[in-house]
């Protein structure tokens, strides 16, 4: 049955024209939003928006859409709501996501053991010394090599030394014997924690306050960056100043991806991500520093030092980790980064 004719000035008639208006008007609103994004990059990563990583993406996102006026968006999503830190390598490999930036020590598992070096308990006691490996030829090779793990290497990020945290202050080796601390997957930081005498617990990151509240795990290891912003301080009494191991980041992208780009695209990508990766090495001190100084004012929080003779104690308990995984990680790859950034020193 045909619906009976409108008469034109009929009430109905004004009804529906108002309707179709009104759906234009939304059409010329909704229209251009949709389009003007012609390629869309999702980048997932598992910490708060307030860290290195978080506040780095963040800029990225932001460099991108000055640069192409729009057309390219950076959809980013932190805190583990795309990917957590035991899938978002799997779905960078199949497409699922275009740009992670996992921290170093998730790769030696990926199938790059030469990023294990990153995880070598006390190695580097600077971020001047990181940073020779990671913005020199070293790190160049590194990003280089991970083409065999079908990723693109596009830049390495600073988040800073890690802290201990227990229901007790970890002062010597002594302290940490038979606590279950969580760690990330890398067979480093296990056998760290064993050397130690500690039980390793590796836990998705986005897991780990959980785990701590509930008392599957006693203790973790963190920069202060995410110790903060992971709201640790109300279910870890203390907090022990270690600075025992770096923890930073490299930035990947899907190879598909990056290859289907033009080469103006890509080129507009590369130069924003190196701004935000610089922009974020200059301030990834300061934002733990400044954590440090909340913590420190947090009540029911104690933060610990250690003396030089306690640092050098626990230094000489986890050496025998070194030894462990010179082969794993490379014994030329160890002796450049020794030789050329770190004075020569043996370990
Ligand atoms: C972790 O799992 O502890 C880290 O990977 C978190 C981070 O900073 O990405």
């Amino acid at each position: 049955m045909r619906p009976p004719p409108v008469r034109a000035g009929s009430k109905r008639h004004l009804l529906m024209v108002s309707v179709w208006l009104w759906l234009c008007a939304l059409c010329t609103v909704w229209v251009p939003m949709a389009q003007a994004a012609e390629l869309v990059v999702r980048l997932s990563h598992v910490v708060a928006p307030d860290t290195p990583k978080g506040l780095m993406a963040t800029r990225f996102q932001q460099l991108v859409a000055q640069a192409s006026g729009g057309r390219i968006r950076v959809d980013v999503y932190p805190d583990s709501q795309l990917y957590g830190d035991d899938d978002e390598m799997e779905a960078l490999q199949l497409g699922a996501v275009e740009i992670l930036a996992p921290s170093l020590s998730k790769f030696g598992v990926a199938g790059a053991p030469e990023f294990d070096v990153f995880d070598l308990p006390f190695l580097f006691d600077t971020l001047t010394q990181v940073r020779c490996v990671t913005q020199g030829r070293i790190g160049q090779e590194l990003l280089q090599g991970l083409a065999r793990q079908q990723m693109v290497g596009l830049g390495f990020l600073d988040n800073g030394f890690k802290q201990m945290s227990a229901p007790r202050p970890l002062l010597q080796a002594a302290d940490f014997k038979g606590l279950r601390l969580r760690i990330q997957a890398s067979r480093v930081l296990a056998a760290q924690m064993r050397a130690l005498g500690a039980y390793p617990v590796v836990l998705p990151f986005g897991e780990t306050r959980r785990a701590l509240a509930e008392g599957v795990v006693d203790g973790a290891e963190n920069p202060v960056s995410n110790f903060l912003t992971q709201g640790l301080a109300p279910v870890q009494r203390t907090l022990t100043l270690t600075d025992h191991g770096y923890l930073g980041y490299a930035v990947v992208a899907n190879p598909r991806f990056w290859a289907s780009l033009g080469e103006g695209d890509r080129t507009l990508l590369q130069r924003a991500l190196n701004q935000a990766l610089a922009e974020g090495n200059a301030r990834a001190a300061a934002l733990n520093a400044q954590a440090l100084a909340t913590l420190k004012q947090t009540p029911g929080l104690q933060v610990h030092s250690l003396s030089a003779a306690q640092r050098t104690a626990l230094r000489q308990a986890v050496q025998p980790v070194h030894a462990d995984f010179a082969r794993r990680v490379g014994t030329p790859l160890l002796r450049d980064v020794k030789n050329l950034c770190l004075g020569g020193i043996s370990g």
